[in-house]
C-alpha cells in the first residue's frame, strides 16, 4: 500500500482518529510550531484536512496536498495538488513554511527541504512537527512495543486497521531530526520533543538572509 492510497482511503476519518492517537494532543503540538512562525504568506506543505487552519491566524494560507480526497476537506481558500518535493512556487514566495505530521510519509526529505529552502524568502522560517521514537534505547523499544498495539486496535475501531499498521512502520523510517535535517540548506534553529516519552519530534528552521 502506497502513502498516497493511505490517505486517500482514510481522509473522511482521518481528523477523528488522528485526534483518539494523539490523546488530542495534535492540536497543541502542531501549535508550539505555528505560535513560532512569522506572519504573512504561509505555505502548509502536506495540509491534509486543514486541521492546521484555525491555528494559523490572519496568515494567507496555501494548502498543497498529493491526495486530492483529503484537500477536498480542507476550507483554505488556496489549495494546490503536488508534492512537498516538487512545489509549483516561485522561489522566495513564502514568509513561512509548516509542516506536520508529513515527514515520514515523504519520498525524499532532501528534495523536499530544498523546495522549501528555495520557495521561502530570505529570513523566512519552516517548522515541522512529526512522531517518531522517543530518545534513548529503552523508551523507544517500549514504544515501539507500544504502538505495534495501539495502532492496529485503532485502526481496526475505525475500520482502518491496514492503514495504521502501515503508520506505525513508519515510525522507524527516519533518524532524530537534529540527523534528519542537519544537511539542508537552511540553518537548523531549534529542535524539541513532546508528547509521552517523547515520541513526537518539532523543527524550526531559517532560510539564511
Ligand atoms: C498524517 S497526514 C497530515 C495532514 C495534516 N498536515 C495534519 O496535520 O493533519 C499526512 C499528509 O501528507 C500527505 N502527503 C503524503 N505524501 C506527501 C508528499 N510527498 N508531499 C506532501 N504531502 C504528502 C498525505 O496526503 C496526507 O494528507
Amino acid at each position: 500500500m502506497s502513502n498516497g492510497e493511505v490517505f486517500t482511503d482514510i481522509a473522511a476519518r482521518y481528523d477523528r482518529l488522528n485526534s483518539i492517537l494523539s490523546l488530542g494532543q495534535d492540536q497543541k503540538w502542531r501549535n508550539t510550531v505555528v505560535s513560532r512562525l512569522p506572519s504573512g504568506a504561509l505555505l502548509d506543505v502536506g495540509a491534509g484536512t486543514g486541521a492546521a487552519n484555525e491555528i494559523f491566524g490572519d496568515r494567507e494560507v496555501v494548502a498543497l496536498d498529493p491526495s486530492l480526497e483529503m484537500l477536498a476537506l480542507n476550507d483554505a481558500r488556496h489549495r494546490v495538488v503536488s508534492v512537498g518535493e516538487r512545489l509549483p512556487f516561485d522561489d522566495d514566495t513564502f514568509d513561512a513554511v509548516f509542516s506536520a505530521y508529513v515527514f515520514r510519509n515523504l519520498t525524499s526529505v532532501d528534495a523536499t527541504m530544498a523546495e522549501i529552502a528555495r520557495v521561502l524568502r530570505p529570513g523566512g522560517v519552516a517548522g515541522i512537527v512529526d512522531l517518531g521514537r522517543p530518545v534513548g534505547r529503552i523508551a523507544s523499544k517500549v514504544h515501539r512495543f507500544g504502538s505495534s498495539v495501539v495502532l492496529p486496535i485503532a485502526g481496526m475501531a475505525v475500520g482502518a486497521k491496514e492503514e495504521y499498521v502501515y503508520l506505525n512502520g513508519t515510525l522507524d523510517k527516519h533518524p532524530p531530526p537534529e540527523q534528519l535535517l542537519s544537511n539542508t540548506p537552511l540553518s537548523l534553529i531549534e529542535t524539541w520533543r513532546l508528547g509521552p516519552l517523547g515520541f513526537v519530534w518539532a523543527a524550526l528552521l531559517q532560510k539564511p538572509v
